[in-house]
């Protein structure tokens, strides 16, 4: 009986020591507690990470090893720990015995049959100065690219201001042509002898007639570039006619015959901010009109096709003129990409912006057999 005790005895010692080994060895700090949190045992890595000697370690308690805010935490902690056996991943900074703080995630477990704590402590500050960093990083990317996005669309206005101006003075170059051939005839009317107030009648109606066309295009492109951040019900095919007014005149100068087709049954309402829509769908038509010009084609056309296809609502605009090189497909929707010499090839990159970030839908481009066709897809969903 003596001699089995003895060597359970030994026996437990050895085990003793085997775990001190371990704990030694291991990565983590490891301690033991009392149930006040007072060290009781710590291992080699913690007194390392705090700084202090064991000896030193028997006098502080995990709680005064914290840094002010968490002492109250810590002690609830260790409660805790006691009342329900396990505490797990607890966050707090602790402080060494030089001042350093260091960000620790700690678990406590409960031996009931000893009354000690069980207290495994990693040391995360790495982590979090990792995740803080990678944290500031991605901040300042997305500011960087906010910033960018800005400048693009401030681009893109300049440049649609720009061609605004151009369609406002091919709109007004017929109308202020006929208004000053009108002005040289009342000259003639005054210098008549009979003075007819008929046809100065009719002069003037004309002459208001001009003005009121001049006016209402004026009145149709600050419509048009007024931006509005408010979403609103609009139909599509009105936007499309509205978009198409103001390339009108360019598109009959140049003897482009604009089509849109409407499958049976599309339902045209949708929900969005239309001015964004149909500045994506100028972009694209401009581009047609551009190309169509430039290559002089005959019987240059451009269609719009809208069908609807399960839950999306489909637009093809296409062109018959020549479609877009293989080698450039892939660039075309890249900001600043242009093919031409007064380009400034932000056009189809925000089209894609406003169909796909704001719009939730799809730009995409193929060639056909006669140009290029460039299909907005848009969800069902979003009309009601
Ligand atoms: N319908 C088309 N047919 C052939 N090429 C096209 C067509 N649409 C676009 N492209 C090509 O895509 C390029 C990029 O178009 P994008 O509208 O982004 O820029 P851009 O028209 O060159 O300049 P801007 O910023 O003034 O619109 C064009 O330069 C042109 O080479
Ligand atoms: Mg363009």
């Amino acid at each position: 009986m003596h001699l089995q005790l003895k060597k359970s005895l030994s026996d437990l010692r050895s085990k003793k020591e085997e775990l001190r080994a371990v704990f030694d060895l291991a990565g983590n700090g490891i301690s033991i507690l009392n149930e006040e949190g007072m060290f009781i045992y710590a291992n080699k890595f913690f007194q390392t990470m705090m700084e202090y000697t064991m000896e030193e370690l028997y006098k502080e308690s995990c709680i005064s090893l914290s840094s002010p805010e968490y002492a109250e935490p810590s002690r609830t902690a260790v409660q805790k720990a006691i009342e329900e056996g396990i505490v797990e991943r607890f966050r707090k900074i602790c402080v060494t015995k030089s001042g350093k703080q260091i960000n620790a995630s700690m678990s406590l477990s409960y031996i009931k049959s000893t009354n000690e704590i069980v207290m495994i402590t990693s040391d995360i500050t790495e982590d979090i100065k990792y995740q803080d960093d990678l944290k500031r990083r991605i901040n300042q990317e997305v500011k960087k690219r906010t910033k960018q996005y800005e400048i693009m669309c401030h681009q893109s206005r300049l440049a649609s201001m720009g061609e605004m101006i151009e369609a406002i003075a091919h709109q007004w170059r017929q109308p202020l042509n006929s208004l000053s051939i009108i002005i040289q005839g009342l000259r003639h009317l005054s210098n008549s002898e009979s003075f007819d107030f008929k046809l100065l009648n009719e002069i003037e109606n004309e002459m208001i007639n001009k003005i009121n066309f001049m006016s209402e295009t004026i009145d149709d492109f600050s419509n048009f570039f007024r931006t509005s951040k408010e979403k609103r019900y609009f139909n599509l095919l009105d936007s499309i006619k509205d978009t198409i007014r103001l390339v009108d005149i360019q598109l009959k100068n140049e003897n482009i015959k604009l089509t849109i087709n409407i499958e049976d049954g599309v339902n045209l309402e949708f929900f969005g901010l239309e001015n964004e829509f149909r500045q994506a769908l100028l972009n694209i038509i401009d581009n047609s009109l551009d190309v169509l010009v430039s290559k002089k084609q005959h019987n240059s056309f451009i269609n719009i096709d809208i069908t609807q296809n399960e839950n999306f609502i489909e637009l093809n605009i296409s062109d018959n003129a020549g479609g877009i090189s293989s080698k450039n497909l892939q660039k075309i929707f890249k900001p600043y990409f242009t093919t031409k010499k007064e380009g400034n090839g932000i056009g189809l990159y925000m089209s894609k912006m406003i169909i796909e970030q704001n719009m939730k839908g799809n730009l995409s481009v193929r060639n056909s057999q006669n140009g290029a066709v460039f299909t907005i897809s848009l969800k069902s969903k979003e009309m009601k």
